[in-house]
């Protein structure tokens, strides 16, 4: 799974310089990430996404949803992380949530997300372009794991 996580970091063009301006920065990412989670599934709920939620104990989806983002933007790409983003794209993979419902709303979350983030004062202005490049290539790299784990159901 390291190996795997290195070969997308390094494809996703994912540097030090990266990490650093993402751990400058990460309490004031995760200041912003509960508002944006609940700003998540409201938007989910306005568009008709609902029947996937059936049963389901929203709150309790956020927080679980919340932990995920403190993960990734830790930054730290050992086989928890790994093992961890892979069982959640298995989650929706077998909630029968398709890669394109799934990957549109990642770019609702993560435009999102900067919006908020870069209209902060207490991230400089010379610092913006970095973190936006650096917060992109995360998720991205989060993204990816997410569809291997439907690539793994062509061969289950
Ligand atoms: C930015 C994209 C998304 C992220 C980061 C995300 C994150 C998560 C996380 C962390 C879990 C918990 C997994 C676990 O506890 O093992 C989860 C479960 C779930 N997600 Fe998502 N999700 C995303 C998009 C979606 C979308 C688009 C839908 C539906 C349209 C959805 C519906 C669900 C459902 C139904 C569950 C299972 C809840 C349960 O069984 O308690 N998610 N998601």
């Amino acid at each position: 799974m390291r190996s795997e996580l290195e070969k997308i970091r390094i494809s996703v063009g994912l540097t030090e310089a990266d990490t650093d301006v993402t751990a400058r920065y990460r309490a004031i990412i995760m200041k912003v990430v509960p508002g944006v989670v609940d700003e998540f599934y409201a938007h989910m709920f306005s568009i008709g996404n609902d029947s996937y939620f059936r049963g389901v104990d929203v709150p309790s989806l956020k927080s679980r949803q919340i932990e995920h983002w403190r993960h990734l933007f830790r930054a730290d790409f050992d086989d928890v992380y790994g093992n961890h983003a892979t069982r959640i794209g298995i989650v929706h993979r077998d909630r029968a949530i398709t890669p394109t419902v799934y990957m549109r709303s990642y770019g609702w979350f993560t435009s999102r997300l900067l919006e908020v983030l870069l209209a902060r004062p207490d991230v400089s202005a010379a610092d913006r372009p970095g973190l936006a490049a650096a917060v992109l290539k995360l998720i991205h790299l989060d993204m990816t794991i997410a569809l291997a784990a439907y690539d793994a159901a062509l061969v289950d």
